[in-house]
């Protein structure tokens, strides 16, 4: 496996750790080898130090991890090189040889690129130049690339990196990631709608009232302001992971769990969302940014005193949508997604609720006000999935109240699901694409929320709404679906 980016925050914090499970589990190759590319000049005995800390730091290890933490950073190796320079294929060509000569690793190649974005088209060219981007020994040995998000910043910029990438590689090499996907409740999701004959004849437009997905973060922008002035809340999240959820929620039954036949169904669901009309997009699209507050007990400051941020910045860390969904499941349901920054908790949640009883039977009971069916699939924290309904409280009088019918993972299998990166990069090796992203799918996103980035862009300040950071959002996000008599569950 060869990391692009090995010195950088996502191979310490997520790619050695998931790789390191995976090795714990046996379920990696004792020749398998990891060569780390980037500029800082490390030695392969630096670069291992380095990672060992970052497995100290970033994964939960047992005292019975020190031998296999040994052997395990034994087989990473380090190349100092610009990506831009084509020397670095060169020494990378010849790297490889070595490594299957002295490690017997076989011939496959795993490619990641964990790097700006700027870099991809660069890499994945200079891969292809070398010849690297094609098996060597074909039909025994494999190349695959993985290609962390953002792919693109607009319809446009993906469909070119989707040309450059596709011009060396065929598709059934290249693993798009979103490690959203690789989450256990959002695989669930699947096995929950199609292993369970009790759910699915109730998902559609004649028992759902609406949809709710809430992908909210804490965080502020941490150090990575000058990257968010240019990407913005709804390349970040929504492009990818928000509109990766809804489709999992919304696609029809794939008739076998294949690659192909799950990302089918994806693109066919997506083709079919509403795009949404520029003059009417303010019924339909909230953006907002976070002013000064307090979360978790500290004082925080605004987005536009965050480092690398313009004072006058008009970047969103909050949006919310309204989309509909132009098929005969999912006609005249509102899909309503929101996510952000710096709000009142960490958390990712789809809510599904049920249209109401259509006779009320217990009037002046309490029952009259009784909240409808609300399905939760919880993604994180506390992975699972919980069914809310009235009930009777006990007494002589007829009194309702919602109570909750829940599933935790941790608690029903005594153990903490597999973290994302663990199962998408096993699926890579293992050559499972159902979990990562297909072209058109990448594509069709961008083009239902390009006239929505491009209208924000016009407006400039103008219909910018802000927020207190540690609240749930600017209260023009509350009106846009309460003035549809709905409201937001708090997750
Ligand atoms: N971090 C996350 O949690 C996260 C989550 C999801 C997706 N991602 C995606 O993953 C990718 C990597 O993110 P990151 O946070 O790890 O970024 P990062 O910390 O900024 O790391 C970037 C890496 O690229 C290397 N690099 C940059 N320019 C180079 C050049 N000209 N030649 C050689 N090496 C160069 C850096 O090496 P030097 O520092 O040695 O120059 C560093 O190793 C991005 O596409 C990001 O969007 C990250």
């Amino acid at each position: 496996m060869v990391i692009f980016g090995a010195s950088g925050d996502l191979t310490q914090r997520k790619l050695v750790p998931a790789l390191f499970y995976l090795a714990r589990e046996r379920l990696l190759p004792a020749e398998f080898t990891v060569i780390g590319c980037s500029k800082t000049p490390y030695t392969h005995e630096r670069f291992r130090q380095k990672m060992q800390k970052a497995l100290k730091e970033f994964s939960s290890l047992s005292a019975g991890d020190e031998s296999l933490l040994e052997s395990f950073t034994k087989g990473l190796f380090y190349i100092s090189e610009d990506f831009s320079s084509a020397q670095a294929y060169g020494k990378l060509v010849e790297f490889l040889e070595q490594m299957d000569r002295e490690r017997g690793t076989g011939g496959n190649r795993l490619f990641y690129l964990s790097t700006p974005p700027s870099f991809f088209p660069v890499i994945v060219q200079h891969l292809g130049a070398t010849g690297l981007t094609r098996p060597k020994f074909p039909g025994k040995s494999w190349t695959r690339i993985v290609i962390e998000k953002p792919f693109g910043r607009d319809f446009e910029s993906a469909e070119r990196l989707s040309r450059t990438v596709t011009s060396v590689f065929e598709e059934k090499q290249v693993y798009r990631i979103d490690h959203y996907l690789g989450k256990e409740t959002v695989q669930n999701l699947l096995v929950f709608r199609f292993s369970n004959g009790v759910f699915e004849p109730v998902w559609n437009r004649r028992y759902i009232d609406h949809v709710q997905i809430t992908v909210a973060e804490e965080l502020g922008v941490e150090k990575r302001g000058a990257y968010y002035e240019e990407a913005g809340l709804v390349r970040d999240m929504i492009q990818n992971h928000v509109v990766q959820l809804m489709s999992l929620v919304a696609m029809e039954p794939p008739a076998t769990f294949d690659s192909t036949a799950v990302r089918d169904e994806k693109a066919k669901l997506m083709r079919a969302i509403r795009s949404m009309p520029r003059d009417q997009l303010d019924q339909s699209a909230v953006r907002g940014q976070y002013a000064a507050g307090w979360v978790g007990g500290q004082k925080v400051p605004a987005y536009r005193s965050e480092p690398g941020v313009s004072p006058a910045s008009t970047t969103e860390t909050y949006a919310a949508l309204k989309l509909y969904i132009d098929n005969w499941r999912w006609a005249g349901v509102p899909f309503y997604l929101r996510s952000g920054k710096r709000l009142s908790k960490q958390v990712s949640k789809i809510l599904i609720q049920f249209q109401r009883v259509p006779h009320l039977l217990f009037r002046g009971s309490g029952a009259d006000s009784i909240e409808p069916n609300v399905l939760a699939l919880r993604i994180q924290p506390n992975e699972g999935i919980a069914l809310t309904i009235g009930a009777k409280l006990p007494g002589a009088t007829m009194q309702i109240r919602p109570v909750k019918m829940e599933f935790r993972y941790a608690e029903s299998f005594g153990a903490e699901p597999a973290t994302a990166y663990e199962t998408l990069l096993l699926d890579c090796m293992l050559g499972d694409q159902t979990l990562f992203n297909r072209e058109d799918a990448v594509e069709l996103a961008w083009e239902f929320l390009d006239p929505v980035l491009t209208r924000w862009k016009e407006d400039g300040p103008k219909g910018l709404s802000f927020y207190e950071a540690g609240s749930w959002g600017p209260a023009e996000a509350d009106s846009l679906i309460e003035r549809e008599g709905r409201h937001w569950r708090r997750p």
